[in-house]
């Protein structure tokens, strides 16, 4: 019976959790740090790592206890390895390197855009392979053909912002603090998605990239002509919102036509947007197929995703290793895993 212990350090959130071969998650712990941000309106890196050094002891300690267990019990140390700070990075993958050798197990560098991809593995019914994945978070967005552990192909990506990204900094010139991408699509719930025709990027022409940042400024163009009331502010959060998520529609079926692959897994932390989820989940059903989504914790970052795909590497792999050396990797695309 294998006990993983997993590390999230990539940004601004600290997450720790314990997954057992047997009985699934037993502990899963998280501090987020988006208060201390919000301030500056966006992460400070060098804050963001001096947070984690603070909190990742406590939080191991309390991980342990949720789950029951002694650190002598544990079988290997999942952390993630990139993409994300680097100096955030460091902070977990040094707790972790120096925590496996006191203990003498290995450890397992992990990416954390596969650990968001494999996260819906973790519900009942997780989907089977080979599916379609959005992975749409605040730093990547893109669509791949995943035809089983660690055999990714990219179809698709963002040329400029991300989906998540696209979100923010919408929020933010409608003046909510970061990160405004939930709190827009809160407010969206109270406009009219029909008010404004926003446009859908990159849907009038073949492939399947994407791309947000002339949407962004259309927006933006929208907001500071507009007489800012605050149903102005909810039409233009539900326009914003629809004309996202009618371009996400618009590509997956593309993808699905392209690829004949039936099933869907939305991850990264746009796929919480209740919105996108009962759209995605209306298309899938209309092509005989299905949507998979996190549970709305695992969609943001956490280390439960983490300590799980460690688990599947290292019982399915055997990628595990005992180097000293830490090395992490501020960019770390999914063809390198
Ligand atoms: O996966 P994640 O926690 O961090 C990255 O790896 O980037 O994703 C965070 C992103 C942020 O941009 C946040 O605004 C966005 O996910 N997000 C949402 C929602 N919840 C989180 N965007 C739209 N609607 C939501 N409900
Ligand atoms: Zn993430």
């Amino acid at each position: 019976m294998a006990c993983i212990l997993g590390i999230e350090s990539s940004c601004d959130e600290t997450g720790i959790a314990v997954y057992n071969s047997q009985h699934g998650l037993l502990a899963n712990v998280l501090y987020s740090q988006v208060a201390e941000h919000a301030k500056y309106g966006g992460v400070v890196p060098e804050l963001a790592s001096r947070d984690h050094v603070r909190k990742l002891q406590p939080l191991f300690l309390q991980a342990l206890e949720d789950a029951k267990i002694s650190k002598q019990d544990l079988s290997a140390i999942a952390y993630t390895k990139g993409p994300g700070l680097v100096g955030a990075l460091l902070t977990g993958a040094c707790f972790a390197k120096s925590l496996a050798y006191g203990l003498n197990i290995p450890t397992v560098g992990v990416n954390h855009l596969e650990a968001h991809l494999m996260a819906p593995m973790m519900e009942e019914p997780a989907p089977p392979f080979p599916f379609i994945a959005l992975l749409v978070s605040g730093g990547h967005s893109q669509i791949l053909s995943v035809k089983g552990l660690g055999k990714y192909e990219l179809l698709g990506e963002t040329l400029d912002d991300a989906v998540g990204e696209a979100f923010d900094k919408t929020a933010k010139l409608m003046g909510f603090a970061y990160p405004g991408g939930p709190k827009l699509a809160k407010l969206a719930n109270q406009g009219d998605p029909l008010a404004y025709q926003f446009p859908k990027p990159m849907t009038d022409r073949p492939g399947l990239d994407l791309s947000f940042s002339g949407l962004k400024t259309h927006v933006l163009n929208t907001w500071q002509s507009s007489d800012k009331s605050e149903q102005t502010k909810a039409n233009i959060a539900a326009s914003f919102q629809h004309a996202v998520c009618q371009t996400l529609i618009i590509k997956v079926r593309r993808a699905i036509k392209q690829t004949n692959i039936k099933n869907l897994v939305v991850s990264g932390g746009v796929s919480a947007n209740i919105q996108l989820r009962q759209e995605l989940s209306a298309l899938m059903a209309a092509s005989d197929g299905q949507a998979y989504f996190p549970r709305p914790e695992f969609c943001t970052d956490n280390g439960a995703m983490v300590a799980y795909l460690g688990w599947r590497i290292f019982t399915e792999k055997g990628a595990a290793d005992n180097d000293l050396a830490i090395e992490v990797k501020a960019r770390l695309p999914l063809s390198d895993v």
